[in-house]
């Protein structure tokens, strides 16, 4: 049993829509406040946050209705380990946005000053987990070679 095309899109789309999320941010930081690209790349930093959630939505109910393929057979630890940390990457695609939004609701006497601390954390936790989780399909790939990687590319 291999992922469908929908899951496979699904998880390509994000992973890269996550990877903007940091560059946007990133490069709008090491701009000047004034710089004519600071308010469409935090703009679009937002865009890309909201569109994290809605496909969430769609990514976590196709995945409640199809089983996904079973676990590569590896040692028990390492099975929980992928489990906590898909657990985890799924609960931040809803988690980081709603923090997100509050932070910038906080530019216009929102919420306390704590969300943008939240929203700041939650983002490098969720650098370590997508570090982590691409790391573990590279070991898959490279030494384990189970086809963990290649069922999600085709
Ligand atoms: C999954 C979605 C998101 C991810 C992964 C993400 C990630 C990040 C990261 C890594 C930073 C930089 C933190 C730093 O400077 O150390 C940041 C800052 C920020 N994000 Fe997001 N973000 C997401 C969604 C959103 C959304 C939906 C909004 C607003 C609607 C938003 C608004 C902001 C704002 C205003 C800041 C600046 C906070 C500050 O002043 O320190 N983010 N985000
Ligand atoms: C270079 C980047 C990435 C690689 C190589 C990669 C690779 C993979 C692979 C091979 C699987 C399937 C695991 C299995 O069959 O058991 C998977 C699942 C998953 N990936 Fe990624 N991924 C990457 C980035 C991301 C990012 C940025 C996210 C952020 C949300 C993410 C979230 C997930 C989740 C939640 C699952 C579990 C799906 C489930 O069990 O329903 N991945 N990834």
């Amino acid at each position: 049993m291999s992922w469908s095309r929908l899951d496979r899109r699904l998880h390509w789309i994000m992973a890269v829509l996550f990877v903007w999320q940091f560059a946007s941010r990133w490069i709008s930081s090491a701009l000047p406040d004034d710089h004519g690209a600071v308010f469409h790349l935090n703009g679009l930093h937002s865009v890309g946050g909201y569109t994290i959630f809605g496909l969430g939505v769609w990514r976590v109910a196709n995945r409640m209705r199809n089983r996904r393929p079973p676990l590569p057979g590896s040692p028990p630890m390492q099975r929980l380990a992928a489990q906590l940390t898909h657990a985890i990457l799924y609960i931040m695609m809803f988690v980081q946005p709603v923090t997100g939004m509050l932070v910038s609701g906080e530019q216009f006497g929102g919420p306390p000053y704590a969300m943008q601390y939240l929203h700041n954390a939650g983002g490098w936790l969720i650098l370590g987990l997508i570090a982590i989780h691409a790391a573990a399909a590279a070991w898959h790939h490279a030494v384990v070679k189970d086809g963990t990687l290649t069922r999600m590319l085709r």
